[in-house]
Protein backbone atom coordinates (compact mmCIF):
# COMPACT_ATOMS: atom_id res chain seq x y z
CA UNK A 1 0.00 0.00 0.00
CA UNK A 2 2.97 2.27 0.46
CA UNK A 3 2.69 5.30 -1.91
CA UNK A 4 5.11 7.81 -1.75
CA UNK A 5 4.59 11.28 -3.62
CA UNK A 6 7.77 12.80 -3.36
CA UNK A 7 7.80 16.01 -5.78
CA UNK A 8 10.19 14.74 -8.69
CA UNK A 9 14.10 15.76 -8.98
CA UNK A 10 13.82 19.06 -10.96
CA UNK A 11 10.43 19.11 -11.11
CA UNK A 12 8.64 21.99 -10.52
CA UNK A 13 5.02 21.83 -8.09
CA UNK A 14 2.30 22.54 -9.93
CA UNK A 15 -1.20 22.27 -7.62
CA UNK A 16 -2.89 20.97 -10.40
CA UNK A 17 -0.35 18.02 -10.65
CA UNK A 18 -0.93 15.97 -6.97
CA UNK A 19 2.14 14.06 -8.03
CA UNK A 20 4.35 16.72 -7.61
CA UNK A 21 3.10 17.80 -4.46
CA UNK A 22 5.31 17.19 -1.53
CA UNK A 23 3.18 16.06 1.76
CA UNK A 24 3.47 19.65 3.47
CA UNK A 25 1.97 21.24 0.21
CA UNK A 26 -0.60 18.61 -0.41
CA UNK A 27 -1.94 19.69 3.37
CA UNK A 28 -2.23 23.24 2.02
CA UNK A 29 -3.35 22.56 -1.42
CA UNK A 30 -5.00 18.90 -1.28
CA UNK A 31 -8.54 18.62 -2.47
CA UNK A 32 -9.36 22.01 -2.76
CA UNK A 33 -10.97 23.03 -6.25
CA UNK A 34 -11.48 26.61 -7.53
CA UNK A 35 -15.46 27.03 -8.51
CA UNK A 36 -15.73 27.61 -12.01
CA UNK A 37 -18.65 29.32 -11.89
CA UNK A 38 -17.75 32.31 -9.90
CA UNK A 39 -13.59 31.62 -9.71
CA UNK A 40 -13.34 31.16 -5.99
CA UNK A 41 -10.30 29.98 -5.00
CA UNK A 42 -11.77 28.20 -2.08
CA UNK A 43 -14.40 25.45 -3.06
CA UNK A 44 -17.78 26.62 -1.65
CA UNK A 45 -19.80 25.30 0.93
CA UNK A 46 -22.14 22.94 -1.25
CA UNK A 47 -25.55 23.20 0.99
CA UNK A 48 -27.46 21.13 -1.85
CA UNK A 49 -29.28 17.61 -0.89
CA UNK A 50 -29.21 16.82 -4.56
CA UNK A 51 -27.25 17.23 -7.94
CA UNK A 52 -29.18 17.45 -11.08
CA UNK A 53 -29.81 14.04 -12.73
CA UNK A 54 -28.50 13.60 -16.29
CA UNK A 55 -30.95 13.53 -18.96
CA UNK A 56 -31.24 9.75 -18.76
CA UNK A 57 -30.17 8.68 -15.23
CA UNK A 58 -29.85 5.11 -16.68
CA UNK A 59 -26.97 6.26 -18.48
CA UNK A 60 -25.14 6.82 -14.72
CA UNK A 61 -22.13 4.61 -14.44
CA UNK A 62 -22.55 1.24 -11.92
CA UNK A 63 -19.79 0.88 -9.29
CA UNK A 64 -18.99 3.98 -8.47
CA UNK A 65 -19.76 5.46 -4.57
CA UNK A 66 -18.64 8.85 -5.46
CA UNK A 67 -21.80 9.89 -8.16
CA UNK A 68 -22.87 13.26 -7.17
CA UNK A 69 -26.56 12.49 -7.07
CA UNK A 70 -27.51 12.87 -3.13
CA UNK A 71 -25.43 14.01 -0.27
CA UNK A 72 -26.06 11.24 1.83
CA UNK A 73 -23.78 9.32 -0.57
CA UNK A 74 -21.87 12.24 -1.55
CA UNK A 75 -20.96 15.67 -2.18
CA UNK A 76 -18.85 18.30 -3.53
CA UNK A 77 -17.22 18.87 0.32
CA UNK A 78 -16.69 14.90 1.16
CA UNK A 79 -15.29 15.08 -2.43
CA UNK A 80 -12.52 17.71 -1.92
CA UNK A 81 -11.76 15.67 1.58
CA UNK A 82 -11.57 12.35 0.93
CA UNK A 83 -9.13 13.15 -1.82
CA UNK A 84 -7.30 15.12 0.79
CA UNK A 85 -7.11 12.57 3.25
CA UNK A 86 -6.38 9.69 0.95
CA UNK A 87 -3.15 11.12 -0.33
CA UNK A 88 -2.23 12.20 3.06
CA UNK A 89 -2.26 8.67 4.90
CA UNK A 90 -1.04 7.13 1.53
CA UNK A 91 -4.14 5.54 0.67
CA UNK A 92 -6.02 4.41 -2.74
CA UNK A 93 -9.51 5.89 -1.13
CA UNK A 94 -11.16 7.57 1.64
CA UNK A 95 -14.71 7.49 2.95
CA UNK A 96 -15.98 10.58 5.36
CA UNK A 97 -18.42 9.97 7.94
CA UNK A 98 -20.48 12.42 10.32
CA UNK A 99 -18.26 11.26 13.29
CA UNK A 100 -15.50 9.04 13.91
CA UNK A 101 -17.68 6.55 15.62
CA UNK A 102 -19.56 6.47 12.29
CA UNK A 103 -16.40 5.86 10.36
CA UNK A 104 -15.38 2.94 13.04
CA UNK A 105 -18.98 1.54 12.70
CA UNK A 106 -19.09 1.51 9.04
CA UNK A 107 -15.53 -0.21 8.94
CA UNK A 108 -16.28 -3.26 10.96
CA UNK A 109 -20.46 -3.36 9.75
CA UNK A 110 -19.02 -3.89 6.06
CA UNK A 111 -16.15 -6.61 7.39
CA UNK A 112 -17.25 -8.88 9.99
CA UNK A 113 -20.42 -11.01 9.82
CA UNK A 114 -22.16 -13.10 12.08
CA UNK A 115 -20.07 -15.91 13.73
CA UNK A 116 -16.88 -13.87 12.67
CA UNK A 117 -14.19 -13.65 15.54
CA UNK A 118 -12.06 -9.94 16.42
CA UNK A 119 -9.39 -9.53 18.40
CA UNK A 120 -9.15 -5.96 19.60
CA UNK A 121 -6.78 -3.77 22.01
CA UNK A 122 -8.16 -4.35 25.63
CA UNK A 123 -7.27 0.09 25.96
CA UNK A 124 -9.47 1.61 23.13
CA UNK A 125 -11.41 4.40 23.28
CA UNK A 126 -14.99 4.00 25.06
CA UNK A 127 -16.69 3.87 22.16
CA UNK A 128 -15.17 1.61 20.12
CA UNK A 129 -14.97 -0.88 23.92
CA UNK A 130 -18.83 -0.19 23.42
CA UNK A 131 -19.17 -1.77 20.22
CA UNK A 132 -17.19 -4.39 20.69
CA UNK A 133 -18.03 -5.16 24.56
CA UNK A 134 -21.45 -5.18 23.97
CA UNK A 135 -23.29 -4.21 20.83
CA UNK A 136 -21.67 -6.04 17.82
CA UNK A 137 -21.42 -9.56 19.47
CA UNK A 138 -25.31 -8.80 20.60
CA UNK A 139 -26.52 -7.56 17.44
CA UNK A 140 -24.24 -9.19 15.05
CA UNK A 141 -23.14 -12.48 17.36
CA UNK A 142 -19.18 -11.35 16.30
CA UNK A 143 -17.62 -12.94 18.43
CA UNK A 144 -14.57 -10.58 20.60
CA UNK A 145 -11.50 -11.20 22.39
CA UNK A 146 -9.70 -8.17 24.20
CA UNK A 147 -5.97 -8.44 24.37
CA UNK A 148 -3.03 -6.23 25.65
CA UNK A 149 -2.21 -5.55 21.79
CA UNK A 150 1.66 -4.35 23.20
CA UNK A 151 1.99 -8.16 23.89
CA UNK A 152 2.64 -10.12 20.35
CA UNK A 153 2.75 -14.01 21.94
CA UNK A 154 -1.20 -12.80 23.55
CA UNK A 155 -2.14 -11.50 20.41
CA UNK A 156 -0.78 -15.17 18.42
CA UNK A 157 -2.82 -16.82 20.91
CA UNK A 158 -5.62 -14.92 20.99
CA UNK A 159 -6.17 -15.60 16.72
CA UNK A 160 -8.32 -18.17 15.46
CA UNK A 161 -9.48 -19.67 12.54
CA UNK A 162 -12.62 -17.49 12.50
CA UNK A 163 -10.83 -14.67 13.33
CA UNK A 164 -11.44 -11.87 10.56
CA UNK A 165 -10.26 -8.65 12.39
CA UNK A 166 -7.46 -7.23 14.37
CA UNK A 167 -8.35 -3.46 15.70
CA UNK A 168 -6.05 -1.12 17.32
CA UNK A 169 -5.41 1.91 18.07
CA UNK A 170 -1.61 3.47 17.23
CA UNK A 171 -1.01 5.03 20.94
CA UNK A 172 -4.21 3.69 22.87
CA UNK A 173 -7.11 6.02 24.35
CA UNK A 174 -7.13 6.88 27.33
CA UNK A 175 -3.43 4.86 28.77
CA UNK A 176 -0.72 5.28 26.20
CA UNK A 177 -0.12 2.07 25.16
CA UNK A 178 1.55 1.97 21.60
CA UNK A 179 0.83 -1.02 19.07
CA UNK A 180 3.66 -1.96 16.81
CA UNK A 181 1.74 -1.94 13.53
CA UNK A 182 3.72 -4.07 11.15
CA UNK A 183 4.43 -6.85 13.80
CA UNK A 184 0.54 -6.98 14.14
CA UNK A 185 -0.47 -6.46 9.85
CA UNK A 186 1.77 -10.05 9.78
CA UNK A 187 -0.03 -11.75 12.05
CA UNK A 188 -3.27 -10.16 10.74
CA UNK A 189 -2.05 -11.70 7.35
CA UNK A 190 -0.59 -14.37 7.81
CA UNK A 191 -3.99 -15.35 8.79
CA UNK A 192 -6.10 -14.03 6.81
CA UNK A 193 -7.45 -11.96 8.54
CA UNK A 194 -7.64 -7.80 8.30
CA UNK A 195 -5.54 -4.81 10.00
CA UNK A 196 -7.74 -2.17 11.57
CA UNK A 197 -5.67 0.84 13.18
CA UNK A 198 -7.53 3.89 14.74
CA UNK A 199 -5.06 6.88 14.36
CA UNK A 200 -6.78 9.62 15.42
CA UNK A 201 -4.22 10.55 18.35
CA UNK A 202 -1.25 10.38 15.43
CA UNK A 203 -2.70 11.87 12.17
CA UNK A 204 -0.27 12.37 9.50
CA UNK A 205 2.97 13.40 9.26
CA UNK A 206 3.04 11.51 12.53
CA UNK A 207 2.13 8.08 11.25
CA UNK A 208 1.06 6.38 8.27
CA UNK A 209 -0.36 3.16 9.51
CA UNK A 210 -0.71 1.55 5.91
CA UNK A 211 2.65 2.27 4.95
CA UNK A 212 3.46 -0.17 7.86
CA UNK A 213 0.94 -3.29 6.15
CA UNK A 214 -2.30 -1.82 8.03
CA UNK A 215 -5.66 -2.65 5.75
CA UNK A 216 -7.34 0.39 7.02
CA UNK A 217 -6.74 3.68 8.91
CA UNK A 218 -9.59 5.57 10.89
CA UNK A 219 -9.84 8.48 12.27
CA UNK A 220 -12.05 11.10 14.14
CA UNK A 221 -11.60 13.81 12.34
CA UNK A 222 -12.86 15.93 15.34
CA UNK A 223 -9.80 15.72 17.05
CA UNK A 224 -6.44 16.84 15.64
CA UNK A 225 -7.36 16.74 11.59
CA UNK A 226 -10.45 19.70 12.46
CA UNK A 227 -7.82 20.57 15.22
CA UNK A 228 -10.20 23.87 16.41
CA UNK A 229 -12.81 21.82 18.57
CA UNK A 230 -15.76 22.93 15.94
CA UNK A 231 -16.84 20.44 13.84
CA UNK A 232 -17.34 16.36 13.72
CA UNK A 233 -16.16 13.84 11.59
CA UNK A 234 -14.72 10.47 11.09
CA UNK A 235 -12.61 8.82 7.94
CA UNK A 236 -12.13 5.23 6.97
CA UNK A 237 -8.75 5.24 4.15
CA UNK A 238 -7.25 2.31 2.45
CA UNK A 239 -7.62 0.08 -0.67
CA UNK A 240 -10.37 1.47 -3.09
CA UNK A 241 -11.89 -1.94 -3.15
CA UNK A 242 -12.58 -2.03 0.86
CA UNK A 243 -13.32 1.76 0.75
CA UNK A 244 -16.04 1.70 -2.06
CA UNK A 245 -17.19 -1.61 0.05
CA UNK A 246 -17.68 0.79 2.99
CA UNK A 247 -19.54 3.49 1.05
CA UNK A 248 -22.03 1.26 -0.66
CA UNK A 249 -22.96 -0.56 2.66
CA UNK A 250 -22.46 1.36 5.51
CA UNK A 251 -22.24 4.88 4.23
CA UNK A 252 -25.52 4.85 1.47
CA UNK A 253 -27.64 2.39 3.03
CA UNK A 254 -26.88 2.67 6.95
CA UNK A 255 -26.28 6.85 6.57
CA UNK A 256 -24.18 8.62 8.77
CA UNK A 257 -23.24 11.08 6.15
CA UNK A 258 -20.61 14.25 7.28
CA UNK A 259 -22.65 17.42 6.73
CA UNK A 260 -21.02 19.41 4.02
CA UNK A 261 -20.41 22.56 6.36
CA UNK A 262 -18.53 19.96 8.59
CA UNK A 263 -16.69 18.83 5.63
CA UNK A 264 -15.84 22.38 4.79
CA UNK A 265 -14.98 23.42 8.58
CA UNK A 266 -12.19 20.41 8.44
CA UNK A 267 -10.75 20.71 5.37
CA UNK A 268 -9.93 24.56 6.31
CA UNK A 269 -8.78 23.26 9.85
CA UNK A 270 -6.62 20.74 7.86
CA UNK A 271 -4.21 23.06 6.34
CA UNK A 272 -2.57 23.49 9.10
CA UNK A 273 -2.28 20.25 10.29
CA UNK A 274 1.75 19.65 10.42
CA UNK A 275 2.39 22.85 11.68
CA UNK A 276 -0.30 22.10 14.73
CA UNK A 277 0.73 18.49 14.98
CA UNK A 278 4.72 20.14 15.75
CA UNK A 279 3.12 22.08 18.51
CA UNK A 280 1.01 19.69 20.36
CA UNK A 281 3.96 17.53 20.50
CA UNK A 282 6.35 20.02 21.97
CA UNK A 283 4.07 20.99 24.40
CA UNK A 284 3.25 17.82 25.75
CA UNK A 285 6.62 16.78 25.80
CA UNK A 286 7.38 19.57 27.94
CA UNK A 287 4.23 19.19 29.85
CA UNK A 288 5.33 15.19 30.68
CA UNK A 289 8.45 16.30 31.72
CA UNK A 290 7.53 18.79 34.09
CA UNK A 291 4.88 16.04 35.64
CA UNK A 292 7.40 13.17 35.56
CA UNK A 293 9.88 15.06 37.94
CA UNK A 294 6.88 16.52 40.22
CA UNK A 295 6.84 14.89 43.87
CA UNK A 296 3.18 15.06 44.26
CA UNK A 297 2.70 13.21 40.67
CA UNK A 298 2.26 9.53 41.43
CA UNK A 299 2.63 8.09 37.92
CA UNK A 300 2.58 9.93 34.23
CA UNK A 301 2.17 7.71 30.91
CA UNK A 302 3.52 9.58 27.48
CA UNK A 303 5.46 7.64 24.77
CA UNK A 304 7.79 10.90 24.42
CA UNK A 305 9.53 10.02 27.84
CA UNK A 306 13.10 8.10 27.84
CA UNK A 307 11.72 5.69 30.56
CA UNK A 308 8.12 5.01 29.48
CA UNK A 309 7.73 1.77 28.48
CA UNK A 310 6.22 2.42 25.17
CA UNK A 311 8.66 4.76 24.32
CA UNK A 312 10.93 2.51 21.59
CA UNK A 313 8.00 0.67 19.88
CA UNK A 314 7.14 4.53 19.57
CA UNK A 315 10.29 5.93 18.18
CA UNK A 316 10.59 3.18 16.04
CA UNK A 317 7.02 4.42 14.21
CA UNK A 318 6.21 7.76 14.91
CA UNK A 319 8.02 10.65 13.05
CA UNK A 320 8.35 14.54 14.91
CA UNK A 321 6.93 13.88 17.77
CA UNK A 322 4.99 11.66 20.42
CA UNK A 323 1.45 13.40 20.19
CA UNK A 324 -0.77 15.36 22.40
CA UNK A 325 -1.75 13.14 25.36
CA UNK A 326 -0.71 12.87 28.29
CA UNK A 327 -2.41 10.74 30.88
CA UNK A 328 -1.26 10.97 34.78
CA UNK A 329 -2.88 9.96 38.31
CA UNK A 330 -2.66 11.83 41.45
CA UNK A 331 -2.35 10.01 44.67
CA UNK A 332 -4.94 11.70 47.58
CA UNK A 333 -8.78 10.58 47.73
CA UNK A 334 -11.03 11.40 44.57
CA UNK A 335 -11.90 14.71 46.24
CA UNK A 336 -8.37 15.94 45.93
CA UNK A 337 -7.70 14.84 42.10
CA UNK A 338 -11.43 16.69 41.47
CA UNK A 339 -10.25 19.39 43.37
CA UNK A 340 -7.18 19.86 41.55
CA UNK A 341 -9.18 19.65 37.87
CA UNK A 342 -11.56 22.53 39.14
CA UNK A 343 -8.38 24.44 40.71
CA UNK A 344 -7.46 25.21 36.79
CA UNK A 345 -7.51 28.40 36.12
CA UNK A 346 -6.46 27.79 32.03
CA UNK A 347 -6.80 24.12 31.05
CA UNK A 348 -10.79 23.61 30.85
CA UNK A 349 -12.22 20.62 31.85
CA UNK A 350 -13.81 18.71 28.75
CA UNK A 351 -13.33 15.45 27.01
CA UNK A 352 -12.07 15.33 23.69
CA UNK A 353 -8.53 16.11 22.35
CA UNK A 354 -6.44 17.55 19.35
CA UNK A 355 -8.69 21.11 19.99
CA UNK A 356 -6.39 24.36 19.69
CA UNK A 357 -6.88 24.98 23.50
CA UNK A 358 -5.61 22.23 26.24
CA UNK A 359 -8.50 20.24 28.06
CA UNK A 360 -8.64 18.01 31.18
CA UNK A 361 -10.42 14.87 32.08
CA UNK A 362 -10.17 13.20 35.07
CA UNK A 363 -12.15 9.86 35.17
CA UNK A 364 -12.35 7.00 37.90
CA UNK A 365 -12.97 3.64 35.69
CA UNK A 366 -15.28 1.16 36.30
CA UNK A 367 -13.19 -2.46 36.80
CA UNK A 368 -14.07 -4.12 33.13
CA UNK A 369 -13.50 -0.93 31.26
CA UNK A 370 -9.94 -0.34 34.10
CA UNK A 371 -8.68 -3.93 33.19
CA UNK A 372 -6.34 -3.11 30.74
CA UNK A 373 -5.06 0.12 32.06
CA UNK A 374 -1.91 0.03 34.25
CA UNK A 375 -1.69 -0.38 37.70
CA UNK A 376 -1.66 3.55 39.22
CA UNK A 377 -4.51 4.23 37.06
CA UNK A 378 -6.75 1.27 38.27
CA UNK A 379 -6.37 2.58 41.79
CA UNK A 380 -5.74 6.35 41.24
CA UNK A 381 -7.82 6.59 38.27
CA UNK A 382 -6.91 8.60 35.22
CA UNK A 383 -6.10 11.97 34.41
CA UNK A 384 -5.93 12.79 30.73
CA UNK A 385 -4.20 16.03 29.51
CA UNK A 386 -5.07 16.49 25.87
CA UNK A 387 -2.90 19.20 25.38
CA UNK A 388 -3.12 22.29 22.83
CA UNK A 389 -1.75 24.97 21.33
CA UNK A 390 -0.98 27.55 24.30
CA UNK A 391 2.26 28.00 25.63
CA UNK A 392 3.55 25.39 27.38
CA UNK A 393 4.73 27.39 30.23
CA UNK A 394 1.92 28.68 30.79
CA UNK A 395 0.22 24.98 30.82
CA UNK A 396 2.68 24.14 33.14
CA UNK A 397 2.15 27.35 35.61
CA UNK A 398 -1.08 26.02 35.71
CA UNK A 399 -1.01 22.75 36.87
CA UNK A 400 1.64 23.58 39.19
CA UNK A 401 -0.75 26.24 40.71
CA UNK A 402 -3.43 23.47 40.94
CA UNK A 403 -0.98 20.56 42.51
CA UNK A 404 -0.11 23.48 44.99
CA UNK A 405 -3.22 24.50 46.17
CA UNK A 406 -4.04 20.88 46.96
CA UNK A 407 -0.98 18.99 47.84
CA UNK A 408 1.20 21.61 48.60
CA UNK A 409 4.87 22.52 46.76
CA UNK A 410 6.35 20.15 45.11
CA UNK A 411 8.89 18.30 47.62
CA UNK A 412 13.10 18.53 45.76
CA UNK A 413 13.85 15.92 47.90
CA UNK A 414 11.70 13.42 46.20
CA UNK A 415 11.29 15.19 42.93
CA UNK A 416 12.71 12.43 40.61
CA UNK A 417 10.77 9.77 41.79
CA UNK A 418 7.60 9.84 39.72
CA UNK A 419 7.41 8.26 36.15
CA UNK A 420 7.92 4.84 37.30
C1 LIG B 1 -9.21 7.31 19.47
C2 LIG B 1 -10.62 7.72 19.17
N1 LIG B 1 -11.27 7.12 18.17
C3 LIG B 1 -12.54 7.45 17.86
C4 LIG B 1 -13.23 8.41 18.57
C5 LIG B 1 -14.64 8.74 18.21
O1 LIG B 1 -14.68 9.91 17.47
P1 LIG B 1 -15.97 10.84 17.39
O2 LIG B 1 -16.14 11.47 18.73
O3 LIG B 1 -15.64 11.79 16.28
O4 LIG B 1 -17.13 9.94 17.06
C6 LIG B 1 -12.58 9.08 19.63
C7 LIG B 1 -13.28 10.12 20.39
O5 LIG B 1 -12.78 10.62 21.37
C8 LIG B 1 -11.23 8.72 19.93
O6 LIG B 1 -10.57 9.30 20.93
Amino acid sequence: MSTEHPSPAGTRPDRRDHATLTDDTWAVHGGNRADETTGAIRTPIVMANSYRLPADPAALPEGDPDLLIYTRESGANQLGLQDKLARAEHGEAAAVFATGMAALHGAFFTILSPGDHVVVSDVVYMGTFDLFGSLLPQKMGIEVDLVDITDLDAVRAAVRPSTRLIHTEVICNPDPKVADIAALARIAHEHDALLTVDSTFTPPPLMRPLDHGADLVVHSLTKYINGHGDAMGGAVIGGRELVDAIKFRALHHVGGAIAPFNAWLIMRGSLTLPLRLQRHCENAQAVAEFLAADSRVAHVAYPGLMDDPHHAAASGQLSGGYGGVVSFALEGSHADRVRFVNDLRLITSAVSLGHDETLIAYEAYPPARAAGLSCPFRENGLIRLAIGLESAQDLIADLDAALIAVYGPASPSIADRSSA
